[in-house]
């Protein structure tokens, strides 16, 4: 048998992700809403930024290691709370928690996961971070909250920018379900997944964790279009976010802001940061990439709170040009789902390996040793980046 080629770079991992993984949970990954025009310029705006080359500068004891919400990571990356991330690896919350676990990154595990959180504690040993939707069920609501904070869950990260689901065209033909339903069209894909296959027959752990026996009066607890329509509050306000805040014992992050002056509402409820996204171009089509909002929104509330970005980061470099515009963290989705459907947490492990040693190199050769000390000074940028769209 030949060789495995070596994994040098995130899009290696997706290549054996997609012949892996059913089409159905590959999709979903990698799907933007609509016309998936803000998905594809996630990635492709950051490509608008260029890097300053430095020399002669003394490269030794580099060092990427941080703090994010007042936590030590080895870098400044955290994994991004996914959906249905059981589904594209069997176990692969756990998988993936533990591989982030190892790396001393934090991993936040989504409500709508696979495996409960309860499963991802006792099977993990580093704490992880727990993501919540903002529900209309209160009683729901309460119990998540406690179970978290039971299963000494480290951060909280609240959802801001999804009361009502984007549309995905490609979720909704495939009939997105988990598990999946069993159509002749979807066992003749699955049939061709042996590998993926093989593992989730041998897991029990197939359906939303969180969800199933926890919540009351969901018609269709597989389907997570169905359920988001018929539990996700519509009326979420400051007020609402205000609440929340108050019943979770620990650092609050508010992941989804987009705009300045939301990110200046946000630095007034108590959370302990923000996340600069638009939900990886899933929610709002037609909407700026969070690395073309990012320099407006540390200009409106930099000084005031911490701000993390997500949304189009497949590279170390992309990490080092979102911290230099002035981000205190960054989290990955796509890029660490990749390395898990292609090869479960040593894929995830691969990816993370794959960034560190991108901003590694990166740092070095613009001449930087310590990635607290990276600023606009290692970028060159258009002269409108983030200024050619302006309000109407
Ligand atoms: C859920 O958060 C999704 O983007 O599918």
């Amino acid at each position: 048998m030949l060789p495995k080629a070596p994994i040098t770079n995130i899009y290696d991992l997706k290549k054996i992700y997609a012949r892996r993984v059913p089409k159905m949970f590959y999709d979903y990954c990698e799907s933007g809403s609509w016309t998936e025009q803000t998905f594809r310029e996630n990635v492709s705006d950051f490509d608008e930024i260029k890097l300053r080359q430095r020399i002669a500068v003394d490269m030794t004891g580099r060092t990427t290691a941080t703090q994010m919400v007042g936590q030590d990571v080895a870098m400044p990356v955290a994994l991004a709370p996914v959906g249905l991330t059981g589904m594209q690896h069997a176990d692969g919350e756990i998988l993936a928690a533990r591989a982030a676990g190892k790396f001393g990154v934090p991993f936040t595990l989504s409500t709508m996961s696979i495996c409960s959180i309860e499963d991802v504690a006792e099977n993990t040993e580093k704490p992880f971070w727990f993501q919540v939707y903002t529900l209309k069920d209160d009683d729901f609501m309460k119990r998540l909250f406690a179970r978290a904070q039971d299963a000494k869950c480290s951060a909280l990260v609240i959802t801001v920018d999804l009361q009502i689901m984007g549309q995905r065209h490609k979720d909704i033909k495939n009939g997105l379900s988990a598990p999946p339903k069993l159509t002749p069209k979807s066992i003749a894909n699955m049939a061709t997944k042996v590998g993926w296959g093989m593992e989730m027959l041998q897991t029990k752990r197939r359906f939303f964790g969180n969800i199933v026996g926890h919540a009351k009066g969901v018609t269709d607890p597989s389907s997570l279009s169905s359920w988001t329509a018929e539990a996700f509050d519509h009326s979420l306000d400051w007020e609402r976010i205000k609440e929340l805040r108050s019943w979770w014992d620990g650092p609050v992050i508010l992941k989804g802001i987009l705009d300045e002056d939301d990110a200046r509402m946000a630095a007034n409820v108590g959370a302990d940061a923000i996340v600069v996204s638009n939900h990886g171009g899933r929610q709002l089509d037609g909407a700026l990439s969070s690395i073309r909002m990012l320099p407006r929104i540390m200009d409106a509330v930099g000084d005031k709170i911490e701000v993390h970005l997500d949304s189009g980061i497949r590279s170390g470099q992309d990490v080092l040009k979102a911290l230099a515009l002035g981000a205190k963290g960054t989290m990955i989705g796509r890029a660490f789902v990749y390395g898990l459907g292609a090869r479960g947490e040593a894929g995830v492990t691969d990816a993370l390996n794959v960034i560190h040693k991108e901003l590694d190199t990166t740092m070095a050769l613009c001449g930087k040793r310590d990635v607290n000390d990276l600023g606009r000074d290692v970028l060159m940028l258009p002269k409108d980046f983030d200024h050619r769209w302006q309000m109407a």
